[in-house]
């Protein structure tokens, strides 16, 4: 079985993601949702976000959200903050960070699909938060903002999709300001998983199970890059109908749906997670 390299795995996840941003927020999210012909969206299905936030929320970036948790929640935010949020999509979080920036904050997002820019673009106008809000397409291991330039930087389930993990990790730890902080939701292994397995998610790519790591290994990449302070705000085990749709994220129609005997295997061994951790202070 050849595996990918990640110059594939990234083209993979740009045309998956680009494609889904085109076909707009009307797009079905999950493979169980396309099963039954229902429109919707994880953000609301699964209570990442309150009724308010979600009401608030344009109808592109809450259709478009392709999240696992929501991160402007723990991270704290306070007005005057620059926050940078890696992979930001159709701008969910976006939108939640900048309104408990402003004033005189700024938040920053960043994502290698134009599309989905484009969309986040439309949703910030929609919004009204076109002076606080900035878009950078870039890759997340090298994104353009300066050293040292961000309070704080959020990210809702996208480096499990990253192949090089301690790539973006370490460009997190470098924009950040000393003391500066992350507040992050992804998807991470509870366990060891069985290597032919986990070949055959790493074989497509398989939405946002295939490039996720245990645990233990994924605040390891933290702790190498630098990281202090790494607490567990919320750990979550997805349960069927959440690992089939991660699975196939950003949907059935932009991504293949997993083999059903792998997705078996690995049931009650993924999870959410959402956790904090920050950057020493200059004398810390
Ligand atoms: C699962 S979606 C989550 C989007 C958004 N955070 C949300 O909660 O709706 C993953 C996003 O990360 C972006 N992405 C994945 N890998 C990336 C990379 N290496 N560099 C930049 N963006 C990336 C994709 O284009 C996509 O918009």
């Amino acid at each position: 079985m050849t595996r990918m390299k990640t110059q594939e795995i990234k083209q993979l996840l740009k045309t998956r993601y680009g494609k889904c941003a085109e076909a707009g927020e009307a797009t079905m999210t999950c493979c169980s949702a396309s099963e039954t012909g229902r429109n919707s969206s994880v953000a609301a299905e699964h209570g990442l976000y309150s009724t308010a936030e979600l009401s608030s929320l344009p109808e592109i970036s809450r259709g478009l959200s392709r999240g696992c948790g929501n991160p402007t929640g723990f991270a704290g935010l306070t007005p005057g903050e620059v926050v940078v949020d890696f992979g930001c999509g159709a701008g969910i979080d976006v939108i939640l960070a900048a309104r408990k920036v402003i004033p005189g904050g700024q938040v920053i997002g960043v994502d290698f699909s134009p599309q989905m820019i484009e969309r986040a673009k439309q949703a910030i106008s929609e919004a009204g938060l076109l002076d606080a809000v900035e878009f950078v397409v870039a890759d997340l291991e090298q994104v353009t903002a300066p050293d040292g330039c961000a309070d704080v930087v959020t990210s809702n389930c996208v480096i499990n999709l990253c192949p090089d993990k301690e790539a973006v990790y370490r460009e997190i730890f470098r924009i950040l300001k000393p003391g500066g902080r992350v507040a992050i939701s992804d998807i991470v292994y509870k366990e060891k998983i069985d290597p032919t397995v986990r070949e055959h998610f790493e074989k497509t790519w398989s939405g946002c199970v295939g490039g996720s790591i245990d645990e233990e290994s994924y605040f390891k990449v933290l702790d190498d890059a630098g990281f202090v302070d790494i607490e567990v705000v919320a750990r979550h085990l997805l349960q069927q109908r959440e690992l089939e749709e991660m699975a196939c994220c950003p949907g059935p129609e932009f991504a293949p749906k997993p083999d059903e005997v792998d997705l078996q295997d690995v049931r009650g061994k993924v999870a959410s997670i959402k956790f904090t951790a920050a950057k020493p202070p200059i004398n810390g």
